[in-house]
């Protein structure tokens, strides 16, 4: 199978899918990666990982249908079978979920649906948890629809923050569970076991 992972921070996601590919345990190839900014310490951990970068935005395409055109292209050019969001902060355009439904996968850093939504990225998501004084945080693997966070949920774990002195912390304590869980979620949409009948996904082996 091969995939596209897109980012547009500092790749800790990107990095550990790229050491389980390496190490063999994650059998896929990443034959893309794109990002909306060319800054990014993602593109870094691209460019070590010798997988083509493609750089897109509203400065390089203001035209939001040519944005759109050119990434679909791009996908195809690159025969990705599914899009593994890593830390991307840009909705997806129409026509390319319509092109992937069902087939991109995006990782947030808290249990939706508390937590979620527009605004609630980073660092964001760990201070709400922490101001609202939450036992428990952890993460949220779901199919991306075009909302912020509302897609089906693939794959909830939690971790105990009861002990975790600042959003940092939690921050620390969600990242080791993204680590350990996200590239097991995509070998398993490589190997078929991930079952979908309409909201429901059945996710076999985890
Ligand atoms: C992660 O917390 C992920 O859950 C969220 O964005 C963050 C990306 O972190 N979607 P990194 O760039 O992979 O370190």
């Amino acid at each position: 199978m091969n995939i596209a992972v897109f980012a547009s921070g500092g790749g800790s996601n990107f990095q550990s899918l790229l050491d389980k590919q390496m190490s063999g345990e994650l059998k896929v190839s990443v034959t893309l990666f794109l990002t909306n900014n060319s800054k990014c310490g993602a593109v870094a951990k691209a460019q070590q990982g010798n997988i083509p970068v493609i750089h897109m935005s509203a400065k390089t395409h203001p035209i939001e249908s040519e944005l759109a055109a050119t990434m679909l292209q791009s996908l195809r050019e690159a025969k990705v079978d599914m899009i593994v969001l890593a830390g991307y902060m840009k909705k997806l355009p129409d026509i390319v979920l319509a092109q992937f439904a069902h087939k991109v996968l995006n990782i947030h850093p808290a249990l939706l649906p508390s937590f979620g939504g527009q605004g609630m990225y980073g660092m964001h998501v760990h201070e709400a948890v922490y101001a609202y004084g939450a036992k428990q945080s952890g993460i949220t693997v779901h199919m991306v629809d075009p909302e912020y966070d509302t897609g089906p949920v693939v794959l909830q774990k939690a971790v105990d923050i009861s002990s975790c002195k600042n959003p940092a912390e939690i921050q620390q304590a969600v990242l080791a569970l993204e680590h350990k869980f996200y590239w097991q979620v995509v070998q398993a949409f490589s190997e078929g076991r991930v079952l979908q009948v309409d909201r429901q996904i059945n996710l076999q082996g985890l």
